[in-house]
């Protein structure tokens, strides 16, 4: 918990957990008071170069003022990050762009006035404002309005440009909950804004403008049809259609192994039936051979596993809340005591492949094929 990037650094901050509970019976006017309380607060912490997180649709982001290197050094250092992995700058309002873009095309504004705010990162060349160690060195910046009250609130309370990787240690699951970023960074940053549960689960999709066509380096809620519809061809990074791990993604963050749970995870590959048969299969031999296994399934299928640690994911009727839980599960497996974790695939529309690329990080890429398992017992 008290470890820095490559050396020993001890963090003991005192972390200021501010809760806004939508759900807590306030009038309208205490309700305001405690929501501008916090987000002055927040926006005093960020100016003064301090860090604080707070959430938006997608993940809890970790905020520091874009525009400061020495907020973004510790940004770094809370996370435990490398310097090279480049951070995207939050804005609250379109207004703010060109001081930090240097070239908006036609098709980025199509996109950018299509889709924000929202879960959508667009890659520009960046203005001289930007300084290098917020992008990693890049001559290019990563841009994102997030669609979220409370984030955009800060954001302009902490000076409008806002830097803000997702609020975990570096390698860890993105948080989803206040609870999550508390678990990593108490005592080593300011303040968490704690807003609840997020509510897409899983980070933007990255787009990068600067390439003709436009090319999708991080997949998320925003598809690459969405994108498409409104302008025209758009292409995936190869790098996210191989499970080759020697072909580079072009997002530097990308190319970290992420999301990583303690035990080994494999992703069982095949139609789901013969995927549920064949996780019964493995749960069985595991019972002989006295391995811990951990399941993770859905709402129509935990009922047909009968041993092992069994992790409901959410419902494939309601896909959206697949992605809502990811990363928690990840994060509750490390709590358990389980050797390995069987999960089934989740190819879902829309979200299927941002939730799949991340399963499939958190996998370190290991599937198994269902039929195979059924046909060797
Ligand atoms: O949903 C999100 O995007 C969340 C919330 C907090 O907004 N943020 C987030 O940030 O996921 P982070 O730092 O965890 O992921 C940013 C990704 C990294 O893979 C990074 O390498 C990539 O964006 N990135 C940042 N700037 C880039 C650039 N100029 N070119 C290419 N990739 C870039
Ligand atoms: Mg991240």
């Amino acid at each position: 918990m008290f470890e820095g990037t490559n050396c020993d650094i001890i963090f003991f901050m005192k972390t200021i957990i501010n809760k806004i509970d939508k759900h807590k019976n306030l009038e309208n006017d205490k309700m305001k008071n405690l929501i501008e309380g916090a987000v002055n607060k927040a926006g005093t912490v960020l100016r003064d170069g301090g860090l604080v997180a707070f959430p938006t649709e997608t993940v809890y982001g970790l905020g520091a003022d874009a525009l400061n290197e020495q907020a973004a050094q510790k940004t770094y250092l809370a996370k435990g990050r490398p310097s090279d992995n480049p951070l995207i700058i939050h804005i609250s309002d379109l207004e703010s762009l060109p001081l930090i873009a240097k070239y908006i095309s036609p098709k980025a504004e199509k996109v950018a006035r299509r889709f924000w705010p929202g879960p959508l990162t667009i890659v520009f060349e960046k203005t001289e404002l930007v300084p290098y160690g917020t992008t990693g060195g890049l001559e290019t910046v990563a841009v994102r309005m997030p669609d979220h009250e409370l984030a955009r609130a800060i954001i302009t309370a902490g000076g409008g440009f806002i830097s803000a990787p997702s609020a975990n240690v570096s390698g860890r699951p993105s948080p989803t909950k206040a609870e999550h970023v508390v678990e990593d960074l108490d005592g080593k940053i300011e303040m968490v804004v704690d807003g609840g549960d997020v509510q897409i689960g899983v980070e933007s999709t990255i787009v990068d403008m600067t390439s003709d066509p436009p090319m999708i380096l991080r997949p998320g809620a925003i598809t690459q049809e969405m994108l498409s519809e409104v302008i025209g061809e758009v292409i995936m990074d190869q790098a996210l259609l191989t499970v080759d791990t020697e072909v580079a993604p072009k997002a530097p963050g990308m190319k970290y192994r992420h999301y990583a749970p303690k035990a080994k995870l494999v992703v069982i590959d095949g139609e789901i039936r013969d995927c549920i048969k064949s996780i019964r299969v493995l749960l069985e031999e595991a019972k002989e051979s006295g391995i811990n296994i951990g399941v993770i399934g859905t709402e129509e299928s935990i009922g047909q596993y009968t041993s092992g640690i069994v992790k409901c994911i959410g419902s494939r009727e309601n896909k959206e809340t697949i992605a809502q839980n990811l990363y928690t599960i990840l994060r509750e497996f490390d709590q358990e005591n389980v050797d390995i974790i069987y999960s089934e695939p989740f190819f879902v529309d829309n979200l299927g492949d941002a939730i799949m690329n991340r399963l499939m990080k958190a996998a370190g890429q290991h599937t198994l094929k269902a039929i195979e398992v059924i046909s060797n017992k």
